[in-house]
């Protein structure tokens, strides 16, 4: 399938991504959300199929997921179809309390690579700043993974602004770009752009990439007050939340009315994702079933206008700002 979209740079990298890419937590992992439990294995084939297919090339993963199953799924989905060469594949570093030296770094990678059955990922990311060790070690260890031939490119993940333009320093000093960071970002979470991390990663030419994009499936619009989410999810989106949100619901609906062709309108997620899109980030949803690939897909195609954006800006101020 041809796709209806023009890939956008990875920062300052050679490499080239989809305008959304595919978030792969859920695959393997059971604590946030419950793999194993009314989805597994024989579902995601389909979603990594479908979002292929859409032309979709940018994968995230990372060594903690379902502590090493989303990798060992990715890798084999990837060798089955054989489609290395399209792929972008991230995965990501967790800098754990007794990790405390940079060989660390470059074994983890070596193990996540194992498991993705690959030689090389695109790019490798530090998952979380962990501050007893300065930023600048872990770029230091970093640009070894670079020359090492281990990762094409790299990144940072849940660094503030003052980190990222650290970690963009220190990897300068090797003669590389930091090519992304990727933050927490979406209708109901928009301290990227209150931090002011939006401006220092359009600054330095670091692609922000948007996380948990529809707030952990809260702006699907089919969580409500009278359907909390289960488990973890159902503790940090409570009932009043749930209430409080909904007049951003509905003009996600309304707003998707305005974009529908021939009877089916755009969805709240394919809004909520767009919203993303035009704002400048590469955001990477997550999907259990084929269903949720394709919709999420539907994302892609076609922008919102500067008038819709604003309107969605000011509902999203108000659910925020009566937190
Ligand atoms: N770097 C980090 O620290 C970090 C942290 C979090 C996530 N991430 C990355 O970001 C990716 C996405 O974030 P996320 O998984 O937290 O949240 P998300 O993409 O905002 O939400 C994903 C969840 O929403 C529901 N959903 C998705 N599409 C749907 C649709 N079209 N219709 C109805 N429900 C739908 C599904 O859960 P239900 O069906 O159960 O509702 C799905 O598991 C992750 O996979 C991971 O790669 C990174």
């Amino acid at each position: 399938m041809s796709s209806q979209f023009e890939t956008v740079p990875l920062g300052k990298t050679d490499l080239r991504v989809s305008p959304l890419g595919l978030g792969v937590w859920q695959w393997g992992d059971t604590m946030m959300w419950g793999y194993g439990k009314g989805y597994g294995e024989a579902d995601l084939r389909p979603v990594f199929d479908v979002t292929l297919d859409a032309g979709v090339n940018f994968i995230d993963t990372a060594e903690m997921y379902g502590r090493g199953r989303s990798e060992t799924l990715l890798g084999q989905f990837v060798q089955q179809a054989g489609v290395r060469d399209r792929l972008v594949i991230a995965t990501k570093f967790a800098p754990l309390p007794w990790r405390l030296s940079p060989n660390r770094l470059i074994q983890a990678l070596r193990n996540s690579l194992n498991r993705l059955g690959l030689s090389r990922v695109d790019l490798y990311q530090i998952h979380f700043p962990f501050s007893p060790i300065p930023v600048e070690i872990w770029m230091e260890a970093l640009a070894k993974a670079v020359e090492a031939g281990l990762t094409r490119a790299v990144g940072v993940s849940n660094y503030s602004p003052s980190q990222t333009m650290r970690a963009h320093a220190a990897l300068a000093r090797y003669g590389i770009p930091l090519a992304s960071n990727q933050v927490e970002y979406s209708l109901l979470d928009r301290k990227p752009e209150t931090s002011g991390l939006v401006k220092v990663c359009r600054d330095l030419g670091v692609t922000l990439i948007a996380y948990s994009p529809i707030a952990k499936g809260m702006l699907t619009g089919k969580y409500t007050p009278d359907n909390v989410p289960p488990g973890m999810r159902g503790r940090m989106y409570n009932r009043q939340y749930l209430g409080k949100i909904q007049p951003l619901i509905g003009l996600l609906n309304e707003i998707g009315q305005a974009h529908g062709v021939a009877n089916s309108a755009k969805t709240p997620s394919q809004v909520s994702l767009n919203w993303l899109i035009c704002k400048g980030a590469v955001p990477i949803p997550g999907a259990k079933n084929l269903g949720q690939a394709q919709e999420n897909l539907g994302a892609l195609g076609w922008r919102l206008t500067d008038e819709e954006v604003a309107r969605l800006d000011e509902a999203s101020d108000k659910v925020n700002s009566s937190q």
